[in-house]
């Protein structure tokens, strides 16, 4: 059985600040995350051949990646977080003050509520699907680094889980979710690196 990972990048310098969407560098724990990880994916993927690693376009993403070595990268643009349209680079509290009505819609119907000029959770979960095509026809294990409503709507896909469910399911930064698909059925194992 081949396995899936998944992880979100490393915290980002908006993820501390609190901001949405953007393209952020990584903090200094984000920063130290990308090394934990490509300890992790080192020994993980010793003995498994060949393997691939795929990013989003952000930079997030792909500075996360940086110390893997020895396996190919590819940059999805289908792997980009959710975009939050025009409340891209705000805070939630500052979508809360500035434009109560989408705060409350969105709160509401959170996989349906479309960012303006942005976004819905199901606009995500549609143009994920030639990655879940490509990442269900690939041979060997695949590492996907990528960001909080790409991964919690693949995941939902592999565990399947509802898509009422999709927006809300937990996605905990510094922590690998190894997914293994077998004639059973799927199975899944947790790694926290670290905080
Ligand atoms: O920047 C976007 C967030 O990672 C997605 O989180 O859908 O819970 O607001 P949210």
């Amino acid at each position: 059985p081949r396995p899936i990972l998944l992880t979100r990048h490393g915290e980002s310098q908006d993820n501390v600040r609190g901001r949405i969407g953007g393209d952020p560098p990584l903090s200094e724990a984000g920063e130290k995350y990308a090394l934990r990880l490509a300890d992790f994916v080192h020994k993980r993927l010793k003995n498994e051949g060949t393997a691939s690693i795929w990013t989003s376009t952000l930079q997030r993403t792909i500075l996360t990646s940086r110390h893997i070595v020895g396996f190919p990268k590819v940059q999805w643009r289908a792997l980009d977080e959710i975009n939050s349209g025009v409340c891209d680079g705000m805070t939630y509290l500052e979508i809360k003050e500035t434009m109560p009505e989408d705060y409350m819609a969105r709160k509401q119907d959170k996989l349906r509520y479309r960012y303006p000029r942005g976004e819905s959770y199901l606009d995500v979960i549609q143009r994920l699907e030639p990655v879940i095509i490509e990442l269900e026809r690939q041979r060997s294990p695949v590492v996907v680094i990528a960001h909080q409503a790409v991964l919690r709507s693949l995941y939902a896909y592999f565990a399947d889980k509802p898509l009422r469910e999709v927006p809300h399911i937990e996605m905990p930064l510094h922590t690998i979710i190894e997914i293994q698909m077998g004639v059973t059925g799927v199975q899944e194992k947790r790694y926290k690196l670290m905080e």
